[in-house]
């Protein structure tokens, strides 16, 4: 059983995503959706996850005892939202450049900060058939607790990495409309790309 089943205030905040998950259209999302989603992604914080002692003492995360610097612990699946917690163990622990293709993302910072960095093909119409397929660099973002939840386009900016910025930083993440037939891919940014840490 997943985790989230336990919590009812989080289960009652992922069936509202669920549901507004069949008006997020891989192609033209509806903005009212997008909102709303966002907005109840926003909601997800420590209360809802009864997530409030220190990371090597929660439950969720099934790996604290191997000491991995990247924890992670699926939260909730349905056919329409693929969502799950990602936590760091130190300040500078990072999640390598990837993306999801075709999907919306959705991240909301629960303790500590993090920095994303992202990318978008320099083409839009391009796609991944050449390992030096040029990218745009689309800027960074520092995310605490304190912030919205950021929405990541399923085209513009879909390239990115995900940094600690402190000990003991976690996000939650959630996909519409999950893996499904895609599956995220990593990659090596170029020598040329020089993003800042
Ligand atoms: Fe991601």
């Amino acid at each position: 059983m997943m985790p989230a089943i336990d919590r009812p205030e989080l289960r009652g905040l992922l069936k509202t995503m669920s549901s507004w998950a069949k008006r997020l259209d891989r192609k033209s999302p509806d903005k009212t959706a997008l909102i709303e989603f966002a907005s109840l992604v926003s909601q997800v914080n420590a209360n809802s996850l009864e997530f409030d002692e220190s990371l090597n003492n929660q439950p969720l995360f099934s790996l604290r005892r191997h000491l991995a610097p990247l924890l992670y612990a699926d939260v909730y699946r349905d056919n329409r939202i693929d969502t799950g917690i990602f936590g760091f163990r130190r300040e500078g622990a990072a999640i390598p450049l990837h993306n999801h293709p075709q999907m919306s993302g959705f991240l909301r910072v629960i303790r500590g900060s993090i920095k994303i960095a992202s990318f978008s093909f320099v083409d839009q119409s391009a796609s991944i058939q050449h390992p030096s397929t040029p990218v745009r660099f689309e800027g960074e973002k520092i995310l605490t607790p304190e912030d919205f939840a950021v929405f990541l386009d399923p085209v513009q900016d879909n390239f990115h990495s995900v940094t600690a910025l402190e000990d003991e930083s976690f996000f939650f993440d959630a996909l519409v409309p999950g893996y499904l037939d895609n599956e995220c891919k990593y990659f090596q940014p170029h020598k040329s790309v020089q993003a800042s840490k």
